[in-house]
């Protein structure tokens, strides 16, 4: 959402990449099973419960399973839209296999093999991690508009967990859909929790909600299911609350590199 030619990047880059991945998929390992991350954010947030991927409807006394409608909130979210209709288009057609992941909100700073890589600003940070990013730095958090958008959340050794499942668990069929998430919460949530934290490890801690630089619903329902992974034995490890400790350690003594970065944790670009 920053102008036209990072609108057109992000399209082309999510959408060749799958594209190159479907056409050598078909050429050299057609038997193979892709696992595509896709996300969450696809489905918006509609006035009624998200299945997983598909739903049964009746219209005009006539009855069909279709995919449920994607209602992305900006042009990434439309890249990955379009990213799921290829490669359920490629699954239909050449016989492909996938597991087509819709993944929360990922947060955290490591998993049990690795310490990763840790974005804060406006573009790639997401709501914890900003939220703890700001927190250690002992600036405000900063909720967007009245701070009750509700998402689903994961922490990231949870969603490797999710990936993990799906690679050892190919599907019988073609194609299917999870969603994969843990747990839901408001920004407000996030930001009061993150605050406690933070005063619990003697940091100044406050929050400011700001003006919501994104055109989205601030108040809307939000109930999506995600039953079909933990059928395949999937299970928390780990709590938000854990999880904040761990990422407050492993930030606390980059404290310097977040505050010499902190100018872009401001939202700037504008729906
Ligand atoms: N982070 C989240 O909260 C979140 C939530 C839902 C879905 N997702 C999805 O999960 C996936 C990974 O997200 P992430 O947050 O880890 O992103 P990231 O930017 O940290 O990682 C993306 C990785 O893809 C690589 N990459 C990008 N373009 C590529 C290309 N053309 N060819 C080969 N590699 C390329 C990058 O180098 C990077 O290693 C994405 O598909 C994203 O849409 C992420």
């Amino acid at each position: 959402m920053i102008d036209a030619e990072h609108a057109n990047f992000v399209q082309r880059n999510n959408n060749e990449g799958l594209m190159n991945i479907l056409w050598a998929t078909k050429k050299y390992v057609p038997d193979a099973h892709i696992t595509t991350l896709a996300t969450m954010g696809e489905y918006g947030t509609p006035n009624m419960p998200i299945p997983e991927g598909f739903f049964e409807i009746e219209y005009e006394g006539m009855k069909d399973t279709l995919p449920f409608p994607r209602q992305g909130g900006s042009f990434y979210h439309i890249s990955k839209i379009q990213s799921t209709h290829n490669v359920a288009f490629a699954c239909k057609i050449w016989k492909l296999k996938s597991t087509d992941i819709h993944q929360g909100v990922v947060y955290g700073t490591r998993t049990e093999e690795t310490t990763t890589r840790f974005d804060f600003d406006e573009c790639f940070g997401t709501m914890i991690n900003r939220a703890v990013a700001c927190a250690v730095i002992e600036r405000p958090i900063i909720p967007y508009g009245l701070g009750h958008q509700t998402r689903g959340y994961i922490a990231l050794r949870d969603s490797i967990q999710c990936i993990t499942i799906s690679v050892e668990n190919p599907p019988e069929g073609n194609y299917r859909v999870w969603n994969q998430f843990d747990e839901c919460y408001r920004c407000n949530q996030i930001a009061e929790i993150v605050a406690q934290v933070a005063w619990s490890l003697g940091l100044k801690e406050s929050i400011r909600n700001i003006e919501n630089p994104r055109i989205e619903s601030e108040e809307h329902f939000y109930q999506p299911h995600h039953g079909k992974l933990h059928q395949l034995g999937f299970r928390s490890t780990t709590t938000l609350l854990e999880e904040l400790k761990i990422m407050f350690n492993d930030l606390i003594p980059n404290k310097q590199r977040i505050l010499e970065r902190a100018d872009k944790i401001e939202p700037k670009i504008k729906w």
